[in-house]
């Protein structure tokens, strides 16, 4: 098979910083489409998985290089594509390829398929090893997976919708946030910020938790109609058995049952966050009220789509810090400090001088 370099950041091991390297990736085959990654968003899952932080579930190859959060421009097709042509906007989430012919794949939730590939470290069926993500200069990836960018987006706002933008939409589409809800959402970082706008946009009652009160400001500016600062139990008790739902975004060890007590009847609190140590659960907290705690990953192309579209229409993108991609080991230490306003979009122009 035809391959080229391409330049990247990777990490050697959990406790090796991300560094310049040069990355093999495939000429693209007869469904693939090559593109320029122009920006990369910083998930914190990218840190996770760096760090081996969920090496029970999925346990990092290395050398590992992250990003999932793909903008760029699309250089070249093979010949059988035909939704991209060269010049075009394209995006890359989570997913890079799936088994297409399972239950769930042709229900388009290709995020539950049981062959799913991800973005990085998963399996690469074309050059063996592991799939290489989005910290580099370019990508080859089969059509199917690749995402049309509205031209009026930010294109540095943009890239982190394809995780962080459709992790949060897809929950609160599937729970049904609406007008009339009243709708928690537990942490403002990447995923934090982009679940309130959607929250907004949806036209729910939305209320923000956070554990830093500087970032009160920017909750209401970004569509918060409140906001809790939920190390403060007093402010905590005053929502008491009050929401439909909450969105639970938080990276880190924290309690759970506050905020399943929060909920109304028949309230569901689903967890985004995927904290390295199980979460505690009081049994109580979810019998009375028949509450309900779930779990949700990313979305499905044709959501992933739809999203896109919806922040088209809407003209929403994250709000983000750009950076060099040099600054990459420093924006993880901020990070881990929940010091992110709110996402880190690397600008892969930076790679050019290394
Ligand atoms: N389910 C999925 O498919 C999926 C997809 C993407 C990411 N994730 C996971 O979702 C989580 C959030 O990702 P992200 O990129 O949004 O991270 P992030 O930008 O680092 O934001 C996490 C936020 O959680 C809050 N927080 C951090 N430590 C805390 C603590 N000890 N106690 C309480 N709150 C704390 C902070 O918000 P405040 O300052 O407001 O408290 C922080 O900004 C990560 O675990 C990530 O791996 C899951
Ligand atoms: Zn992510
Ligand atoms: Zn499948």
């Amino acid at each position: 098979m035809m391959t080229y370099n391409a330049k990247a950041y990777s990490a050697a091991s959990a406790t090796f910083q991300l560094a310049s390297t040069t990355i093999p990736r495939r000429g693209p085959t007869e469904h693939d489409v090559q593109i320029e990654i122009l920006f990369c968003g910083i998930c914190h899952s990218d840190l996770h998985q760096v760090r081996n932080e969920w090496s029970g579930v999925m346990p990092t190859v290395y050398p590992i290089v992250p990003g999932h959060e793909i903008v760029g421009r699309v250089t070249k097709v093979g010949s059988e594509v035909n939704k991209y042509k060269p010049g075009d906007l394209a995006g890359v989430g989570c997913l890079v390829d799936s088994d297409r012919t399972c239950p769930q794949c042709k229900a388009g939730l290709e995020q539950f398929c049981p062959s799913l590939v991800l973005t990085y470290n998963g399996p690469d069926k074309y050059l063996g090893g592991v799939t290489y993500g989005g910290y580099s200069n370019s990508i080859v990836v089969d059509e199917h997976f690749v995402l049309s960018v509205p031209g009026n987006l930010e294109l540095a706002g943009a890239g982190p919708l394809l995780c962080a933008g459709i992790t949060t939409y897809s929950p609160m589409r599937h729970w049904g946030v609406s007008k009339g809800k009243k709708v928690g959402v537990v942490g403002l970082g990447g995923l934090g910020h982009m679940a309130v706008k959607f929250a907004h946009a949806f036209g729910a009652h939305t209320v923000v938790f956070t554990t830093s009160p500087n970032k009160k400001d920017d909750a209401l500016r970004l569509g918060a109609d409140e906001v809790v600062v939920s190390r403060n139990a007093d402010e905590m008790k005053k929502h008491a058995g009050s929401f439909d739902f909450i969105l639970d975004a938080v990276a880190a060890d924290h309690d759970i049952n506050a905020y399943i007590n929060l909920l109304g009847r028949d309230g569901n609190i689903t967890l985004v966050g995927a904290p390295e140590k199980p979460l505690a659960v009081a049994a109580f907290g979810l019998i009375m009220g028949r509450h309900s705690l779930s779990g949700s990953p990313i979305g499905g192309i044709a959501e992933t789509q739809e999203m896109l579209d919806f922040c088209g229409k809407h003209n929403i993108t994250a709000d983000v810090e750009v950076i060099p991609i040099q600054k990459v080991n420093e924006a993880y230490e901020r990070l881990l400090k929940s010091d992110v306003k709110y996402r880190f979009s690397i600008d892969m122009a930076s790679l050019k001088s290394e």
